[in-house]
């Protein structure tokens, strides 16, 4: 029996709960003490620090120029990609952030109504999204590379007062006008925000709609500064979209107080970093990696963060993530290991890493997909520090499995993100619902309650969430993720239990895509499949039964729905290969044979489903993928 202090922790954690998460909870500044740790009055939803209130832009901004870190850098703005460093102190970024809070206030939104943010790798960003938790606003992100009808249905959902945006976004040497895309989201959607508050930047001048646009110094112009107000820890921070098992997307939703709390907590815990250390994650803040790593966990903690608009390769090398480190003193990275498949692929040996003095660079982790033992190993031996896989969702915020450095520093296996972080009682699950031994594979689920900063509910639906996530084993938290725990508790996570693919760290649905290429006029039925990617981990691919009578060439055809996707769902989604075939692998009840036909891409060995309506099929499916250079033996 081992008793590490890691044990030790984790125990704690799980058998006083409410002790652990309260002792945590005293590192925050708090308006009003809470009455109760866990409110589990409504199983199974639970509320972390009920009856307390707190501002999270307060404490994540104004509280560090309160206590003497107002000279500090909060914010450093890297843009390779408009060749601009640009530095903001605490006390620069409290000012900046209360402006803008002051400027949604003069523009009608009050706490509790929604705030849109579609913006690029800007700091405006940041200041958009604080600007809305000083005053109680909940802002969701949606993230750049999406076309304007998934923003259209993030909008219908979240029906926002205001909308946060840019002119554009700039992807290595190419220019994106955002303000087109927007306003075509804006005439789908059918509800309407009242305002757009658009940052005009030099590359793009956006068009203005009178009446319902300003600019972003207009904005700024005319307002007073804005000042924190006290919210409950209950209330939402902010709406989160992600992908769920259909072209609708989830709203994850995220409270104020344990957010707060659990964020403040890993960064000592997990990340090792104090205030003042550089911290850096290489991700966009349209994912929950950059609302958490580059936005409240950094500045709760007194941290330095940074914004980087920039690639891992292309802007202008591969030598990007080290010039960073080395001109900014980071501390700890944390990105995508697709990103250091990026970097492997374009410098093998290494040879930019030498370039740059990494002296001050302490730690990798790596998060977003399953780290590949090979992308592991050829970090740790170039950087010589602690790589670190660890694993989590958009649901949880931050990760439910890892190697926690602030507690005790566990022996690295590659393929395992390590063990459950404290707060999380793991377990895994067979299709009864009893624990499986050591070794084999099950559900990966979390008994409740999940720890604070996890969602408590979706955004107006609670039966939607207690749906998808707790009612597949009452008492449980279904993670979607399936895999095993070996006999020393390292977990491994393997796949996913639904139809969401890992495309270069980027969390999509394959059913939202299937949605896309069946509206198509000349598609009878269609899947899209995830088949495995040597940079992006996985990258979908379409499989497209053709309608009767349908003259038009199949090339046409692919090209046509390749496009749809791209205009439907975005650029993000990398689809860009489909194949006609005469019919699908079913199952005798009609289930499309999805994991099968996965298996046949990859080139791996599979079995013929035992209720297979006609295996002939997967040989013509076999034939099919390999002309698009699929489903070659490995
Ligand atoms: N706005 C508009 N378009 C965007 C976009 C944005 N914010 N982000 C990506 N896109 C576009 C890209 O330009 C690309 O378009 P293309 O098909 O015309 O080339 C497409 O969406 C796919 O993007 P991506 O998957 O990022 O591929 P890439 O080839 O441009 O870059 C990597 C590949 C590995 C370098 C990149 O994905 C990466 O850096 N990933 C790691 C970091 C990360 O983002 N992690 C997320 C979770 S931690
Ligand atoms: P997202 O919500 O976009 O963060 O995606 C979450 C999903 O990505 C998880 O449910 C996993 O399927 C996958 N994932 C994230 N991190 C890891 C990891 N370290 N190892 C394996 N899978 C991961």
């Amino acid at each position: 029996m081992s008793h590490s202090k890691y044990e030790a922790v984790y125990r704690r954690s799980l058998e006083d709960a409410e002790g652990f998460w309260g002792e945590a909870a005293q590192d925050l500044h708090w308006t009003r003490k809470w009455t109760r740790v866990l409110d589990d009055s409504r199983k199974p939803l639970y509320r972390w620090f009920v009856g307390g209130e707190l501002n999270t832009c307060y404490n994540a901004v104004d509280r560090h120029v309160d206590e003497g870190r107002g000279d500090q850098v909060a914010v450093i703005y890297d843009s390779p990609v408009t060749d601009t460093v640009q530095k903001l102190t605490y006390r620069e970024f409290r000012d900046l952030v209360a402006r803008f809070a002051g400027a949604l206030v003069k523009q009608g939104v009050r706490k509790g109504d929604r705030v849109i943010i579609y913006m690029p790798m800007v700091p405006e960003a940041l200041v958009a999204m604080l600007g809305c938790a000083r005053i109680g606003a909940i802002h969701s992100v949606v993230f750049g590379g999406f076309a304007p009808k998934e923003l259209a249905t993030r909008i219908n959902d979240a029906k926002p007062k205001l909308i946060v945006s840019a002119s554009c976004g700039i992807e290595v040497k190419r220019v994106i006008p955002y303000k087109p895309l927007l306003d075509e989201a804006i005439n789908m959607a059918a509800s309407k925000p009242e305002k757009c508050i658009i940052l005009q930047r030099p590359q793009v001048e956006a068009p203005l709609t009178p009446g319902r646009d300003l600019t972003w110094h207009e904005a700024l112009e005319t307002a007073t500064p804005a000042d924190c107000v006290p919210l409950a820890a209950t209330d939402p921070l902010y709406i989160l979209y992600t992908s769920g098992t259909t072209g609708i997307p989830k709203g994850v939703v995220r409270d104020h107080g344990g957010h707060a709390v659990a964020m403040k907590w890993t960064m000592k815990n997990i990340y090792n970093v104090q205030a003042g250390d550089v911290y850096w994650a290489a991700s966009d803040i349209g994912w929950v990696v950059g609302h958490s790593y580059i936005v409240y966990a950094p500045l709760l903690a007194g941290c330095t963060t940074i914004v980087f608009e920039g690639k891992p390769v292309g802007t202008p090398d591969a030598g990007a993530f080290w010039r960073v480190i080395s001109q900014h003193g980071v501390k700890v990275l944390f990105t995508a290991p697709t990103a250091f498949r990026a970097i492997k692929r374009e410098d093998p040996e290494g040879a930019f890493i030498k370039k740059y003095d990494l002296g001050g660079f302490k730690a990798l982790f790596l998060a977003g997909e399953r780290c590949d033992p090979d992308t592991l190993v050829w970090a740790q031996q170039r950087l010589g520090v602690p790589v670190i896989d660890h694993w989590w969702q958009t649901e949880t915020a931050w990760g439910i499995a890892a190697n926690c450095l602030g507690i005790e520093h566990l022996p690295v296996k590659p393929g395992s993100p390590t063990k459950a972080s404290p707060g999380y009682d793991v377990r895994i699950l067979d299709e009864a619902g009893d624990e499986v031994p050591p070794g084999k594979t099950g559900n990966i689920c979390v008994k409740l309650p999940l720890p604070p900063g996890c969602l408590p509910t979706l955004w107006n639906n609670d039966e939607g969430y207690i749906e998808s996530y707790l009612s597949r084993y009452p008492g449980y938290y279904l993670t979607g993720d399936a895999g095993y725990q070996d006999e020393d508790g390292y977990l491994y996570i393997m796949s996913r239990i639904d139809d969401i693919i890992n495309v270069a760290g980027h969390r999509l649905s394959t059913g939202g895509m299937e949605e896309v290429l069946a509206a198509h006029p000349a598609v009878a039925e269609c899947s899209v499949i995830g088949v495995a990617d040597e940079l992006k981990g996985e990258v979908p691919v379409g499989l497209i039964v053709l309608k009767a009578g349908v003259t038009k060439p199949e090339a046409e055809i692919v090209k046509e729905v390749v496009q749809m996707v791209r205009d439907k769902i975005g650029a993000v989604a990398s689809f860009k290969q489909a194949v006609v075939v005469k019919r699908l692998p079913k199952t005798r009840s009609g289930k499309i044979l999805r994991g099968t036909m996965k298996r046949i891409a990859d080139g791996s060995e599979y079995k013929v489903p035992a209720t297979i309506d006609d295996p002939a099929i997967l040989g013509e499916i076999g034939e099919a993928l390999n002309r698009i250079g699929y489903a070659r033996s490995r």
